[in-house]
């Protein structure tokens, strides 16, 4: 069985901001691995900093959405980044999934669902006619059959998507208390495991404040939790 991980969300371009989350993050009963998104990844220095990085769990966020050859063009030109893993959206569509697919070799290509930051009333002003459990259900499919190797998706939707979808399964949307921040579709750490998410996606929960608190408190919060 794939041990749990958890990807700490390192959004922010200092990168003296990333090296403390490392730091505080190392050697720790948990498994953790580190994701940049867009923010970190086109700030000055991002890629090299990326690509300086040894004996990490990495995670490139692009959420890639665009045409096929587009979406695979792109994952060639961060072949030298040796992700563990990449992102592309699944409203890519399943040839452009199958594109990407073709040209990501070891990197395990996640297909991100409906983000955690939208509900139905977003959904609706967007145009879509299903709700979210509905989109969700249908890319959660698709992206079985391109064959990605992991999915991303709110840990309320991880029981039905578990259905369709046998692979990992990723979520964000992670929040211990009643502060959302613009995230609509949420739940704790402990929940989202026990819902059957194989890895969580955890940013602001950990990295504002004192980071060396927010793990102990996250440590504790999963505690007896024997899969991690
Ligand atoms: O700070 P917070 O825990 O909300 O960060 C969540 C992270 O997960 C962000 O980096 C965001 O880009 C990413 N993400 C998400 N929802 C998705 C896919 C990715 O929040 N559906």
């Amino acid at each position: 069985m794939t041990k749990r991980k958890i990807f700490i969300a390192c959004d922010t371009t200092k990168i003296s901001e990333i090296k403390n989350i490392i730091k505080q993050t190392e050697n720790s009963e948990i498994s953790f691995g580190y994701k940049f998104g867009l923010e970190f990844l086109n700030s000055k220095n991002g890629r090299k900093f990326v690509s300086s990085l040894k004996h990490k769990i990495t995670f490139g966020d692009y959420k890639i959405a665009d045409i096929p050859n587009t979406c695979a063009s792109t994952i060639k030109a961060v072949k030298d980044l040796n992700f563990n893993y990449i992102t592309i959206h699944i409203s890519s569509g399943l040839e452009a999934l199958k594109a990407a697919k073709k040209v990501s070799g070891k990197t395990k290509l996640i297909g991100v669902s409906i983000l955690t930051s939208l509900n139905n009333k977003a959904l609706k002003e967007i145009g879509y006619k299903s709700d979210v459990k509905k989109l969700v259900y249908q890319q959660a499919k698709l992206a079985q059959k391109a064959k990605l190797d992991a999915i991303v998706c709110s840990a309320k939707e991880v029981k039905m998507v578990k259905k369709v979808f046998k692979k990992e399964i990723i979520t964000p949307g992670i929040r211990f208390s009643s502060s959302n921040d613009d995230q609509k579709r949420v739940m704790t750490p402990k929940n989202a495991f026990a819902a059957g998410a194989t890895s969580l996606v955890i940013g602001r929960p950990i990295t504002k404040g004192n980071i060396k608190n927010n793990i102990k408190h996250l440590i504790n919060h999963l505690k007896n939790d024997s899969k991690l």
